[in-house]
């Protein structure tokens, strides 16, 4: 029945790629889409906004289970703002906690990694079991009516999407599956629980994290950046779009030669369950704010874009795949990565450019595509999670795509 369902939604899909490929005009009743205000790239005070009521209260990616493996085994993400421990404790469950002492504030580790079986402060020896409750206080007596049990490390939601962990720093945030929403459904077929991390590497980029996040939720620029590599086997003029709720959103991109499968990847393992649609087009995922996953049934990569600062982006892109074994590793691995890095830096390398361009005079707004209109669902969700009354007048976004936002 599940399958049926699926057939049936790809159907339609292949549909709409023919509809796109031949049409003379955005579909009817389609708005021109208004101007993005400038300030959002560059205004301090709005981006200060964007940190504080988005970013610090979204789900966003932290790491991969295979990092914490074993009891005890943890991690440190500095990615999300502030320094997050994300560890997995001795009754086996996956945690996340500020890596803050409660005494006077020092963090609990130093390192990126480790393995443990508790946290130790080394300022003044408080200690911690891996889920978080303060065990030992030196010299207890000079602390009055002390309650240990008011001690705990303060923790941070932390949810799993198959393997890959989420965290976020709204303790009342929705749960990530619910919040989602149509798109788990879509990402069964890529049984993410069983996919191993293969890689993980990381660039930093002068620019605002919204330049290069843009460049990833739309094909219109693949002609002139990636005139060699990418635009050589993708149509960007039959991709399609779907919004979903909380500004989630696809796109899928068909190849130009229909079956095309890259050469570097043939041999791989794959996963068993993955559908002909998503083996032979370009479906590009991306869960709000700035998580990017492109699948293919022989690895997955994930792009995350952090902010830094207001012009200073962190990059980080990590490949899963399935049957990898990390001591023995297929040599084709290497190949890959590296073409996967040249196209990676062909979006990167005009990023400062346009950062320096966006600061000018000469820009006051964005007008934006039909094509690009992922782009604009991605700001009008940043303005519903700000709270549209706390956003100045002059850097709102209008409210325009619901008719078009998909609910199933
Ligand atoms: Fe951690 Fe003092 S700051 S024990």
């Amino acid at each position: 029945m599940l399958d049926q369902a699926i057939s049936q939604g790809h159907k339609a899909d292949l549909d709409r790629m023919a509809w796109e490929r031949d049409r003379k005009d955005p579909p009817e009743g389609f708005p021109a889409l208004p101007s993005i205000p400038a300030a959002r790239y560059v205004d301090a005070d709005f981006l200060s906004l964007e940190q504080r009521e988005m970013w610090s209260k979204a789900w966003l990616y932290a790491g991969h289970t295979d990092q914490v493996a074993e009891p005890g085994s943890w991690f440190l993400t500095r990615n999300t703002g502030s320094p997050v421990i994300v560890v997995r404790t001795l009754s086996g469950e996956i945690r996340a906690f500020y890596n803050t002492c409660k005494h006077r504030g020092a963090p609990l580790v130093k390192e990126d990694a480790g393995s443990a079986r508790g946290f130790v402060c080394g300022y003044h020896g408080w200690s911690y079991t891996l889920d978080g409750k303060l065990t030992a206080v030196r010299d207890k007596r000079d602390f009055p009516d002390f309650d240990m049990a008011c001690h705990s490390l303060s923790s941070v939601r932390c949810e799993l999407l198959g393997s890959l962990i989420f965290i976020n720093g709204d303790p009342d945030a929705q749960p990530l599956i619910e919040h989602i929403g149509p798109m788990a459904g879509a990402l069964e077929e890529l049984q993410l629980a069983t996919l191993k991390l293969v890689d993980s590497r990381e660039y930093e980029v002068d620019c605002n994290v919204k330049v290069l996040l843009d460049a990833f939720l739309e094909v219109y620029h693949l002609k002139s950046i990636h005139e060699n590599t990418v635009d050589r086997f993708l149509d960007h003029r039959a991709m399609i779009v779907t919004l979903w709720p909380h500004g989630h959103s696809r796109m899928v991109t068909p190849n130009r030669r229909e079956g095309w499968v890259d050469p570097g990847t043939k041999g791989m393992p794959e996963i068993p369950t993955v559908s002909e649609f998503t083996a032979t087009n370009n479906i590009s995922y991306h869960i709000y704010p700035n998580f990017v996953m492109p699948p293919a049934p022989t690895g997955i990569p994930l792009l995350q874009f952090w902010p830094l600062g207001p012009r200073r982006t962190r990059v980080v892109s990590s490949w899963v795949a399935p049957d990898h074994d990390a001591a023995n590793p297929n040599p084709l691995w290497e190949t890959r990565i590296k073409n996967w890095e040249r196209i990676l830096y062909e979006d990167l390398q005009f990023a400062p450019q346009i950062q320096e361009s966006l600061e000018g005079p000469g820009f006051q707004g964005m007008s934006l595509n039909y094509q690009e209109r992922r782009i604009y669902h991605w700001h009008e969700e940043l303005d519903r999670r700000i709270g549209i009354d706390r956003v100045p007048q002059a850097a709102r976004v209008e409210p325009v795509l619901a008719p078009f936002v998909d609910h199933d």
